[in-house]
This record gives structure tokens, sequence and C-alpha cells, in this order.
């Protein structure tokens, strides 16, 4: 391996551990609280985990370890898209394994879940271990997307850990992959397989928290990779002066990229999709918000500006939606076919026209031909719009252009108007972590095989009190199910972790409702730089600014 100079002095990073597990595996003792809830549907969320449910919170403290001593033999795997500090959860797995017994064991599954059922594996080995630590990435196993659902798959899995003496499984995923592992843990109770499982919380999209989770890994780098290029792009368009930026970032469906990326850039514009669904706004009420914005600034002699346009934003515009659900059916099935036979665009447009409710059809006639072709022609395999595809960054500068000719042919609006188009998503996912995801997942993973060792099964490994020094963290596990309560999902109920959305009453989202406005008009921009792994530790161990505001800081 090709090793840069920065990755050389990563190595020797030591990841900074909660307090409570400083003092060596002797010395760390277990605290158990009151039997825990799930947050809503107790009573069908107990019948569906009667092996598993109300088990209590854990905590970790100084003292006597009065762990049974047991050899461990662990299967790890990393699901879902790539979040910077993912390795460290399996560096810490690794170390604490080895810590408690030098016969302990760790395999990788590669690939993702499909490693598992498929019993594609490596045996870590120092050595191996070693070329990973602190770096970013997931291509020590790789991941997958591979659902780990069905009865039949955890059979699998539960004849490959037998053949492999495995005791426990570690899946370190988001709120999908976090929800089966629970899943997989009442199965493995309930057949008294003796194999624990135990998860950790993953995801740049920062969409898997609530009161027990503070923050997912890999939200730290990523949003601070795209920080640091919006605050460049900003200072580029203050310098030139002639450019709107439209910037597009990574977050399936909610908002939280966009809006840290927002209280730690200040642009004149970031839509926040919850908002957006709240207020029922339009496509053309959105871009007449952006619209102003732009008039505003070019009255005072601005025609530059940023904007930053969360990635799920248009399925969070109520007509939009609608539009996507009539275009859904209008191809459905043998229609498919009839469309993609029409040789031109202006035939395929009629028969859209036709199709469509003349609702649908003003929303799709506003938008862009570029747009409206990739609605029709990039679809899935069962036939469905991919809305992820969707370029909403040009989708909305256009809108706005055609807004600012509408208000320059009325006079209102004299200013020029050029737009640039960003989309940043993967250049963040495998950043090396920062120091504090280095530190947070590196916790993780250590926090995670001592649960396994103290016996726990369907717990997500817990480190808290992330906004304050690592020293004063607080490392335990929480049963999942009191994450979840039941949710409609293709067509039928079920039991999930609670996805979380950017709360409009939230301290993050008013903070930056109370800026906005003037933001919108000055040029206030802030601009973060790059990403500091050495250095005076309020440059270097800065948490989010979402994650401090929401802890009152
Ligand atoms: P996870 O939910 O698995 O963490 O992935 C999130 C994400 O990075 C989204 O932000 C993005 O929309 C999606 O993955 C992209 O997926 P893919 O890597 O399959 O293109």
């Amino acid at each position: 391996m090709n090793l840069s100079p920065l990755q050389k002095a990563r190595y020797q990073y030591t990841p900074k551990l909660p307090g409570m597990l400083r003092n060596g595996i002797a010395e760390i003792c277990v605290k158990e609280g009151a039997a825990t809830q799930s947050v809503a549907d107790q009573d069908k969320i107990q019948a569906l985990f009667p092996n598993t449910y109300g088990k209590p919170e854990i905590t970790f403290e100084k003292g006597s370890n009065t762990s049974p001593a047991k050899k461990q033999v662990v299967g790890v795997i990393l699901s879902g898209g790539q979040a910077p500090g993912g390795h460290n959860v399996i560096t810490g797995l690794y170390d604490a394994l080895k810590a408690l017994s030098a016969d302990n064991v760790l395999y990788g599954f590669k690939g993702g879940p499909s490693g598992l059922i498929e019993d594609d594996y490596v045996e870590f080995t120092d050595e191996f271990i070693d070329a990973y630590r602190n770096t970013g990435g997931f291509d020590i196993i790789g991941s997958g997307r591979t659902k780990l659902e069905t009865e039949e798959q955890f059979a699998i899995v539960a004849d490959v850990a037998k053949k492999k003496g495995i005791t426990a499984i570690v899946i370190i995923g988001g709120d999908d992959s976090n929800t089966n592992a629970a899943v997989l843990a009442e199965y493995m109770a309930a057949h008294n397989t003796g194999v624990q499982v135990i998860g950790c919380p993953k995801t740049i999209d920062g969409d898997l928290k609530n009161d027990d989770i503070e923050t997912s890994f890999g939200f730290d780098t990523a949003t601070k990779t795209y920080s640091e290029v919006i605050g460049n792009i900003e200072r580029d368009a203050n310098s030139a002066k002639k450019y709107w930026h439209f910037v597009k970032v990574m977050g399936r469906s909610a908002s939280h990229v966009a809006l840290e990326c927002a209280l730690e850039t200040q642009p004149n514009i970031c839509l926040i999709s919850e908002e957006v669904a709240e207020k029922k706004m339009s496509l053309s009420q959105i871009a007449d918000y952006i619209a102003d914005s732009v008039e505003k600034r070019a009255a005072n002699g601005d025609n530059f500006g940023v904007a930053i346009i969360p990635e799920g934003v248009v399925e969070f515009v109520p007509e939009f939606s609608i539009l996507i659900a009539e275009i859904n059916e209008l191809l459905a099935g043998a229609k498919a076919d009839a469309f993609n036979e029409l040789p031109t665009w202006a035939e395929k447009y009629d028969f859209i026209k036709a199709g469509l409710t003349a609702e649908s059809f003003a929303v799709f006639d506003i938008l862009p031909q570029t747009i409206q072709q990739q609605l029709f022609l990039e679809r899935d395999p069962h036939g469905n719009v991919q809305v992820s595809l969707i370029e909403s960054e040009k989708l909305f500068s256009a809108l706005v252009a055609d807004k600012l000719a509408a208000r320059k042919a009325a006079g209102t609006y004299k200013g020029k108007f050029s737009a640039l188009h960003h989309f940043f998503g993967y250049e963040g996912r495998c950043a090396f972590p920062s120091n504090f995801d280095a530190d947070y997942c590196y916790s993780l993973g250590y926090n995670a095989a001592m649960l396994i060792q103290y016996g726990y099964t369907g717990y997500l490994s817990k480190v808290s009190n992330l906004s304050k020094p690592a020293e004063q963290w607080v490392a335990g596990g929480m049963p999942i199910t009191k994450m979840m309560n039941m949710e409609r999902r293709h067509g039928e109920d079920k039991p999930v972790i609670r996805k979380a959305l950017v709360e409009l009453d939230g301290k993050p989202f008013k903070f930056f409702e109370a800026n906005r406005d003037a933001w919108a008009v000055e040029t206030a921009y802030l601009y973060p730089g790059a990403i500091q792994y050495y250095g005076p530790s309020e440059v270097c161990d800065l948490t989010t600014r979402t994650l401090a505001l929401e802890k009152g800081e």
C-alpha cells in the first residue's frame, strides 16, 4: 500500500477513550439501570421481542471486572453507505477483544451482510488491523446494502456462526441495519444459539439519533469535509463576485447534513426539507424564496451567492411527490413499453400530458426539460422514478432563473444571474476520520466488546456526553428495542428504529432560522477550513454545531 505522510502520521494517533474505559480491562464494571420500554407501541414491540425486550440500560464504570471468563469469537460486518470512522470501530473492537484475551478471535465478513450469508470472511491479525487504524473508508472488509431480515437468512447466519464457533456478531450500520440487528438478536435468543448481537450507530446522514444516541458516527467528518469546500466556494464567490453556486449535499432523506453545513458556513440560502414539507411549499414558492435573496443581494451590487440544497428535498415537496406517484402509475407494467416505443420527445411529452392530472402536469411543465427527461428515463428496476438521481441543484437554479427573467421583465430586478452547480456526497464519506470520529468510533467498538463480554445482546453500543471532552464521555449500551416503534413499511406494520428528521423546534434549526434572513442578504460567510488533526484542542477536537446547540453550548 502506498502511504501518504498523513496516513503514516495517523497510524501513530491514539484514539481517546471515555474516562471510565481508560483504566484497563480489569477495571471495567457494569451498572444496570431500570428496565426499558420502547418509545411507542410497547405491547406490540414486546410481543415481537419476547426474549430481548425490556432489558436495562447499561453504563460502564471504573471497578472490578466481574464478566465471566469466556473465549470470544466475534464476527463483524459493515452495512450500507461508507462513513468515516468505520475502521476505528473495528480496531477498537479488536483491541478490546485482544485485551480481554489473546485467544479471542475477530472475523470480518466481507462486502456487508451478504458476507455473513456467504461465509466470506477474513480473520484479523495485528498486522492487518494496524494498516487501517484512524483511516477513512470501509475497504478493510467492504460494505453492502443486502438486508439481513428474513428467517431463512437468519438460519443461514446461525449455521455459519455454529460452524465457526461464533459467540457474537457486531453490525455496524444505520437505522435499518440496526433494526435488523435487533430482529437477529431476538432470533438468536429464541433459538438458543448462544450468539449475541450488538449494533453500532453509523451514517453520515445523522438521522440515527434519539434520546439515547446523540449522533451517528461519520456525520462529524462528512459535514466538516463538505463545509470546508462550501466555505472555499463562498470565498471564491466573494472574490470573483459573479456566480451563484447551488450546492447539493448528501443525505438521502433528512436535512441534518445541509443544516450542519449551513451552521458551519452561513450561506445565503439553505433549504431544509422538513420545513418544506411542514409548510407544504411548492417548487414555485421555493424558487421565489431563493430569487428574493438573489434580487436583494443584486440591489446591493452583490450578484453572487451560495445556496445549499439537501439531497432529498424534492421528495418533501408535496406536489412533487404526487407527480412522482402519478408518473410511477403512468408507466406501470406494459404502459412503459408503449411510452418507450415513442420515437421523439415531443410524442412522449404528449403521452405524459394526456396521462397526468392537470395539477401534476402543471408541476411537470415548469421543470426544465433535462429534469423532465430524467424523471422518465432513469427509473429503477421496478420502473419507479429514481428521485435521488434528480439534479435538484440544477432544477432550482433553472426555476430561479425563470423567476428572475419574469422579475426583470417586470422591472423589479436588474442584476445578473449566473449559476454554477456542485454535488458533495461521496467526497466526504471516506475522509480520514476527524479526531472526534476517530475517538468516538474507537470507543464504540471497544464498548461493543465489553457488552459482549458481559453477555448482553440486542444492544446498541452507546457513548454519550459527546459535546464534552472524551475524558467525560459515558460508555454503555441501550437495548435497541427501546428505540423502536411500529411503522408501515412496504404495506406491512413493522417494528423499526425511528428515523430522526430535523426538528423544526430544535435548537439547531431555531438558531439557523433566527439568522437566515440576515445571511440571505448580507455576505456573512464563515470559512471553517480543512479538518485539523493536529494542533490546539479547540480546533482539532471541535464537535458539530448541531451537537453543541442540541446540548445548549
Ligand atoms: P447509509 O444510510 O447507509 O449510511 O447511507 C447514506 C447515504 O450516504 C446517503 O447519504 C446517500 O443518499 C446514499 O447513502 C447513497 O447511496 P449509495 O452509496 O448506494 O450510492
